[in-house]
């Protein structure tokens, strides 16, 4: 089992030097395989998710003209309603005696009333009037107390809130990149029973060619093999992805493989192979491909490393497949709850090929991705125990460098920007390594974060 400490004893990269305090953070355990739920490491990442970041909260086409939204996200319960200059967040808590504020009205432009003694908020979370007991010169409330607000920003038709205490970063640099960058964006959202951080984990996870297997897409393709074998992942800001997808054996290994220990074979019958040929066809194809396909001939994102495949704070998983770009994000709702929010990014060049891009959307995203795929996952997953020791294997390492980004991100104030250069390229040294020896190309991020890291 690769360890983070195995590879804190590999060779250094370059004129990385680190400092006690650093090397102390490198050797941090992923794994728990101890029996003290104490010495767990999956504590440390937070169970209602990293704070200090914008999460995407709803979509602006589902908040009501005269009415608020309940939404519950990272534990908070929010109020969510129409203000003057776009929809507007609050706690969902009433300052006066603590009624639900969503259970009210929007009597007055860019306000929300209480529901039970009418005290109106507007969309910076202010107290304007109190209803029940008359206007400004008789309450001495309007303007001296206000309900928590939450800074929001609305792109794409997704309304994003940030969910820290301080000020908020800019959302260009936490969000993903494709949001700013005129990409057509397409999303929904499913909810899981279960916790964000294992949601999170399946998709980095080695399950597909199992779990997926009588899936509508999956019953459409080749049987799939196992390509992890060796990979490595490599961190670079907030994003953590495999620096290589094959070692190229899946491509070599028989339709059907024998298991002489169980005496028999895997997949158990050959009957897919009477159509699967049919959906290699380029017409069909875009029902079960991920863009031009996986892994992808290019990047979504050129020279970017942390936006193209691979987890990414704080709790979003993505997928390239060259000419589109998947994001699954797994918004903690609660302690046991998650919303799956999807997000597919493409680049249609006329408008026929954004109306194709919508028709995709709709089958091979929304329905036979996200909610068939995604629901054989989501229910395995909701009894599944994230409290146990666990045995990790060697296809599992996608799923431990996400572990690191987080628990280092965790132990450096909750934001991965916070985690030093030293540490990452500490980390990053062996798939740096293994990249050259390939004479594969280093991302241009990773590169710069090498170069930089001169003390
Ligand atoms: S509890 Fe909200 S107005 Fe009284
Ligand atoms: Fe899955």
């Amino acid at each position: 089992m690769e360890t983070l400490h195995e590879e804190a004893t590999e060779t250094r990269v370059g004129v990385t030097m680190l400092q006690d305090e650093e090397r102390e953070t490198v050797n941090v355990r992923v794994v728990h395989t101890g029996s003290d739920p104490e010495s767990d490491p999956r504590r440390e990442i937070p169970v209602l998710g990293f704070r200090d970041y914008w999460y995407p909260v709803v979509s602006e086409r589902k908040v009501p003209r005269k009415k608020p939204l309940y939404v519950k996200l990272l534990g908070d319960e929010l109020c969510i309603f129409r203000g003057k200059s776009g929809v507007a967040v609050v706690s969902d808590r009433c300052p006066h005696r603590g009624a639900s504020l969503s259970g009210g009205k929007c009597h007055y432009a860019g306000t929300v009333s209480c529901p039970y003694h009418g005290w109106t908020f507007d969309e910076t979370g202010t107290c304007k009037a109190v209803i029940s007991e008359g206007p400004g010169d008789i309450s001495s409330i309007p303007g001296k107390v206000s309900v928590r607000h939450y800074p929001t920003v609305t792109i794409h038709g997704i309304v994003f809130s940030w969910m820290g205490e301080g000020a908020p970063t800019p959302p260009e640099r936490d969000l993903p990149i494709e949001l700013f960058d005129g990409s057509f964006i397409q999303h929904d959202a499913t909810v899981w029973h279960l916790n964000w951080r294992p949601a999170l984990e399946n998709l980095s996870d080695n399950h597909t060619n199992y779990i997926h297997r009588d899936a509508i897409q999956i019953l459409m393709q080749p049987f799939m093999k196992a390509s992890y074998k060796g990979a490595r992942t490599l961190l670079s800001g907030g994003g953590c992805g495999l620096n290589y997808y094959s070692d190229g054996t899946e491509r070599t290994r028989p339709y059907r493989e024998y298991f002489p220990e169980v005496d028999g074979y895997w997949p158990k019958h050959s009957y897919r192979r009477a159509w699967i040929w049919l959906f290699a066809l380029r017409p069909l194809s875009w029902i079960w491909k991920f863009g031009d396909g996986y892994p992808p001939s290019a990047w979504y994102h050129p020279g970017s490393h942390e936006w193209n495949t691979g987890p990414h704070m704080p709790g979003m998983q993505r997928i390239c497949g060259g000419s589109a770009l998947y994001t699954r994000w797994c918004v903690p709702i609660d302690e046991n709850s998650t919303k799956e929010f999807y997000m597919w990014a493409t680049r249609p060049t006329s408008s026929r090929s954004r109306f194709w891009k919508r028709i995709t959307y709709v089958f091979a995203q929304r329905l036979f991705r996200n909610r068939n795929l995604g629901f054989q996952d989501g229910n395995v997953l909701a009894k599944l125990r994230y409290d146990l020791p666990e045995r990790f294997s060697n296809y599992d390492v996608e799923t431990m460098g996400w572990r690191r980004l987080a628990i280092l991100s965790a132990r450096y104030g909750g934001r991965h920007d916070k985690i030093p250069v030293g540490v990452l390229n500490k980390l990053n040294q062996r798939a740096v390594a293994d990249l050259r020896a390939r004479n594969s190309a280093i991302p241009a991020d990773v590169e710069a974060m090498i170069n930089s890291d001169v003390r």
